[in-house]
């Protein structure tokens, strides 16, 4: 049994095809040689992009040399209206002065704190599904509103069901359903003010939620100025100096950074989440192996979390499979050379971790699904080099180790009572939203167990 892929498009096509193939979606756009290939050139009238796929390249833009390729203004454009000048899209100092803030937020030690929070909705999350077991359940609505409540919960001590944080998530599942051509413009022809002829709806929407951050951030602010502030994620945040200036974040600033922090962390999370419980339906043994594993939530803490190992490993195999980014562009800043081709200042650089992730000159068997991979010397190699779900070097996500814990704790708490079943011609396709979603949606039944 494979896990399911796109089917790729055959290696020659009109442009014009090409074009209508993007359109509907990045990754069936792809051919089948690029799993193969080491880097691929596209040119359009307006710019060039390459797409880089061998550890040594993208290791050389992602950590050697991160200031000669800043991200994409092409892509940063369509974003903007709803991220402002976060630290997703922000460079150079701008962007230097955000992390030394929002770092320490997300450390080992803020992630224990964090870990109650984690788990309150893990156990929300089960209830909910409770009320719903024996029925076929929509798995990426399920993971969202989880992940969403996570974010909601860890940030500001509110669950989903706040009045606010309601308001944000709709608004947010609206804003993503309008973005499916995030990347395009790092590969199609389209002068540089193309991403905004969409942009109507999904201005105001990114407006009203900006409303909305503003009330929670607000309303944090005269809290913390009262003294009376819960000790959460927002609190960290807001009352870190830059400890080069001795500068808080303003609350517009603030507002950019909330902004980010729901967008890549809901999305992200509930895609992998999603994308797993299918994997589970698709392979019950493993299924089982997880429930077993899972009995040590009894009394669960974060060093229990440690004790998930297979957890982890399954999480981490569909984060290979699917990963939710599944391309980051760059733009090169000046000339350059790759495997001896010259890249003109100014092209864009698309690093891709589904194609990475299955390069088939790297990994062993990339198509299937196995979670013992990382026990193996294949596995170890290609974990250090060819493995980039939360990208890597100074721009890697923030939000890795409090993903890798959520992750684990709401899958394993999910199969500790319940079994996930699949559903006859309820094969999802994958396809490239804002992240790795399924064409229409990821149906599976769910039994208590
Ligand atoms: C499975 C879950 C997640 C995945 C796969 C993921 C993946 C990524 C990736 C690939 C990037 C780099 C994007 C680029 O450079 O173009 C990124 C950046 C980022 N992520 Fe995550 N992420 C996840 C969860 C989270 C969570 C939970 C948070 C916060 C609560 C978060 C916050 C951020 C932020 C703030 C950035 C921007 C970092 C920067 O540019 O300096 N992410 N994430």
């Amino acid at each position: 049994m494979k896990p399911p892929k796109p089917t790729p498009r055959p290696d020659k096509v009109s442009l014009w095809r090409y074009l209508k193939l993007f359109r509907k979606d990045l990754l069936s756009a792809q051919p089948q040689r690029l799993y193969r290939a080491w880097m691929a050139e596209f040119r359009t009238p307006f710019f060039r992009s390459f797409m880089i796929n061998q550890p040594e390249l993208v290791e050389m833009v992602l950590k050697q040399r991160p200031d000669d390729f800043p991200k994409s203004g092409r892509i940063s454009e369509g974003l903007r209206p709803l991220l402002g000048d976060s630290v997703f899209l922000t460079n150079g100092e701008a962007w230097k002065r955000q992390r030394r803030i929002i770092d320490p937020a997300f450390e080992g030690g803020r992630l224990r704190d964090t870990f109650p929070a984690m788990l309150q909705a893990a156990e929300a999350c089960v209830e909910r599904v409770r009320g719903q077991a024996g029925t076929v359940v929509e798995c990426e609505e399920l993971t969202s509103h989880a992940a969403a409540d996570v974010i909601f919960r860890t940030l500001f001590s509110v669950p989903i069901e706040h009045e606010v944080a309601a308001q944000v998530f709709e608004k947010f599942r609206a804003y993503q359903r309008q973005q499916p051509l995030l990347n395009l413009a790092a590969f199609v022809p389209v002068p540089r003010w193309m991403p905004r002829m969409h942009a109507r709806n999904t201005r105001r929407n990114a407006r009203d939620i900006r409303r909305l951050i503003k009330r929670l951030t607000a309303e944090r602010a005269e809290l913390i100025t009262a003294g009376l502030a819960p000790d959460d994620l927002a609190t960290k945040i807001m009352t870190t100096p830059d400890p080069e200036t001795g500068r808080c974040f303003d609350t517009r600033e603030m507002v950019d950074q909330v902004a980010i922090f729901f967008l890549a962390g809901h999305e992200t999370s509930a895609s992998a989440l999603a994308w797993t419980l299918y994997l589970m339906a698709l392979f019950p043994d493993w299924q089982d192996k997880l429930c077993a594993e899972a009995e040590i939530l009894e009394n669960p803490s974060f060093t229990t979390m440690s004790k998930l190992k297979l957890s982890r490993d399954v999480f981490r195999e569909a984060l290979r499979l699917y990963p939710p980014v599944p391309m980051m562009v760059r733009e090169a800043a000046c000339p350059k050379q790759f495997r001896g081709r010259k890249v003109p200042k100014g092209a864009q650089i698309v690093i891709s971790p589904w194609h990475l992730h299955r390069q088939e000159r790297l990994w062993e068997r990339p198509d299937d699904f196995d979670p013992t991979r990382w026990g193996t010397e294949n596995g170890k190699n290609c974990q250090r080099h060819a493995y980039i779900p939360f990208s890597a070097g100074p721009r890697v996500c923030t939000g890795a180790g409090f993903a890798m814990i959520e992750g684990p704790l709401l899958l394993s708490m999910l199969l500790r009572h319940f079994r996930f079943e699949l559903v006859e011609g309820q094969t999802p396709v994958p396809v490239a939203h804002l992240t790795v979603r399924s064409k229409d949606g990821i149906w599976l039944r769910v039994v208590e167990r």
